[in-house]
């Protein structure tokens, strides 16, 4: 599926007018079936490199590659017909040059159908963020908490309390002015992430951030209660269906020992079915 085929999603640029209206909505996804539970209730859906941790029992971001994004981001477009398709830019895909960012990001949106990219960093970033988006290549900043920083950062911190307020501060003042066209704030302070919102003429999208924000985003294992091993203090627990899909499994698996599944209605008759009563 292309991001052309989907007319309806909105763009960058819709994204971008959004600021100080309706809060934008977003979850992650990264298989078809969970996108297409999500499609309607989704301002965008972001293909995030949590799907390391997620789906594929990584312990960080930090070995995700750009196979395994092109895969699931090829998974999500299949199941949107109306979110935007927002896809994460995975580890050492993107620091080393402005121009490795641009060969990557366009074969990223080229192979999946995403309509934007996201990637981490602030002033660092800043210049890769201008040179992409000159180039045609929509970007959504992601500064606070970096994952894919979690060594040079000692671990998944609160960003910006006290001194370090002021360098979150200028690293959505960097990226907004090199032309990106919303940014993702990760575990900042409410009131930071308050005056970034402010400040800023893009729109803020919040992770254990503020309320005030123009939008939310969780990763959809987190909310849905798939994903238990730890649960951060920002997520909220929306279902409970890792326990649920587990007691599914147990009971499954005492049925089949104890010789109840499967069931008469479950098992092919020896003689075909009259004509009136298909099996
Ligand atoms: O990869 C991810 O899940 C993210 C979060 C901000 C949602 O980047």
């Amino acid at each position: 599926m292309s991001a052309t085929a989907r007319k309806t999603a909105p763009n960058a640029e819709d994204i971008r007018a959004r600021k100080g209206t309706e809060p934008l909505v977003s979850l992650t996804a990264y298989t078809t079936p969970m996108a297409q539970l999500m499609d309607a209730h989704c301002d965008f859906v972001l293909v995030g490199d949590s799907v390391g941790m997620v789906m594929h029992g990584l312990t960080s971001t930090l070995g995700v590659t750009m196979e395994m994004m092109i895969m699931h981001g090829q998974a999500v477009a299949r199941g949107l017909q109306h979110a935007m398709m927002v896809i994460d830019m995975p580890f050492a895909s993107y620091e080393e040059s402005p121009a490795q960012a641009f060969r990557n990001a366009a074969r990223l949106m080229a192979e999946t159908g995403a309509a934007a990219v996201k990637l981490e960093g602030g002033v660092e970033m800043a210049e890769t963020i201008r040179f992409l988006v000159r180039r045609g290549i929509p970007v959504m900043a992601h500064i606070g908490l970096t994952p894919q920083s979690v060594n040079t950062l000692g671990g998944y911190k609160v960003q910006g309390r006290d001194a370090q307020a002021e360098a979150v501060l200028a690293d959505a003042r960097a990226v907004s002015d090199a032309g990106a066209f919303s940014i993702v704030l990760e575990k900042v302070p409410q009131g930071l992430a308050d005056q970034i919102t402010h400040e800023v003429p893009i729109p803020t999208i919040g992770i254990g951030a503020s309320v005030g924000c123009d939008g939310q985003i969780l990763v959809v294992d987190d909310m849905l209660g798939f994903f238990t091993a730890f649960k951060p203090k920002f997520v909220k627990r929306y279902g409970e269906l890792g326990p649920q899909a587990e007691a599914a499994i147990a009971e499954f698996a005492a049925e089949v020992r104890a010789r109840n599944f499967p069931a008469d209605e479950h098992m092919f008759a020896d003689q075909p079915p009259s004509k009136s009563t298909k099996s």
